[in-house]
């Protein structure tokens, strides 16, 4: 699969940094996050809310601009290796400078540069999605969406929410993703991974967006996947990070199939790789063997996943 184009919607840059990469930056720091590796060097958690914890300290190093431009610059091309020609990723201003908006700004144009480097040579085309940091609460996600306003452009061109699914309801922070939609930023938010088939609709209600990350808990409830169907609401579905974190005990038993036969419209991510022991690649291959996916049917999540993306028209026609 590494040979077919793909595009994915959904993925944290944190959460693609090479563990090799967070332990050389810790390292040149003297910033001591043993914790977060195993023996092997690869990061280690237990659960969700551990893995949030590892996520959380192993972005404790990436302090500058300069180390967010060698990161996207180190996921470019690891992108570029699986056959990734655009990829959203996702961008917190709560780890680049504190929901400070003109720190912000450094962070955002040191990344753009990058980016736009790496596409010259050849590297996707990346393009990020603001995230505030739902266990952050409402007041910093505030703070996240006048930063994603304020920056939107070339590069910027989404707002969402990640975090702990469990804490606060999406009614909460419905005034950031207003300011976001008046801007003009896409917007998703993650629901249907830790909670039920209640969260995606509240995120869908309350916050208005085209696109859910995850939302593969909507299968719970059958009246709703026929509504996201409906209404064209767009899946970020990453089944290897749903396996990984024990969501679903192995592929041929994830969701994604039977949300697909049923109509909805889902695409393929890879939410944190390294993390996850995973690659877009990687994914397909593992669709295609759960489920009898041929190249055809690959082929076919990725124009959803391109007619969905936070991005002009004649970026979406280079990627289709
Ligand atoms: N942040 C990084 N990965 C995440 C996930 N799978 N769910 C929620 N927040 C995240
Ligand atoms: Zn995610």
């Amino acid at each position: 699969m590494k040979s077919l184009p793909k595009a994915e919607l959904h993925l944290h840059l944190e959460g693609a940094a090479p563990p090799a990469f967070i332990a050389g930056l810790a390292r040149q720091k003297k910033i001591d996050i043993a914790r977060v590796f195993d023996e092997r060097g690869d990061y280690a958690f237990d659960d969700f809310p551990h893995f949030l914890e590892v996520y959380e300290a192993a972005t404790s190093v990436l302090k500058t601009p300069e180390d967010y431009a060698r990161l996207v610059t180190a996921v470019a091309g690891e992108l570029a290796e699986q056959g990734v020609v655009y990829a959203e990723t996702f961008l917190s201003p709560d780890f680049c400078g504190g929901g400070d908006v003109s720190a912000w700004r450094d962070y955002v144009a040191a990344m753009q540069e990058a980016a736009l480097a790496a596409e010259a040579q050849g590297g996707p085309i990346l393009r990020g999605v603001v995230t505030c940091i739902r266990h952050f609460g409402p007041d910093r996600a505030r703070r996240a969406a006048l930063c994603a306003a304020e920056t939107m452009g070339d590069f910027i061109t989404g707002y969402g929410i990640a975090g702990n699914e469990m804490m606060g309801r999406p009614k909460d922070f419905a005034w950031s993703f207003d300011l976001a939609r008046e801007a003009g930023l896409g917007l998703t938010a993650h629901a249907g991974e830790w909670g039920g088939p209640v969260s995606v609709r509240e995120a869908v209600e309350d916050l208005r967006v085209t696109r859910i990350g995850h939302g593969v808990r909507a299968i719970e409830d059958l009246a709703l996947v026929d509504r996201l169907a409906e209404d064209g609401i767009v899946l970020e579905v990453c089944p290897g990070s749903n396996i990984a974190l024990g969501l679903y005990p192995r592929w041929d038993r994830h969701p994604i199939c039977q949300l697909w036969e049923r109509g909805v419209k889902v695409t393929v991510s890879t939410d944190d790789p390294p993390f996850f022991h995973t690659t877009l690649s990687d994914e397909y291959d593992r669709l295609a063997q759960a489920f009898g996916w041929d190249e055809e049917v690959l082929a076919g999540l990725n124009r959803v996943a391109a007619e969905a993306a936070f991005c002009d028209a004649p970026t979406r026609e280079r990627v289709l």
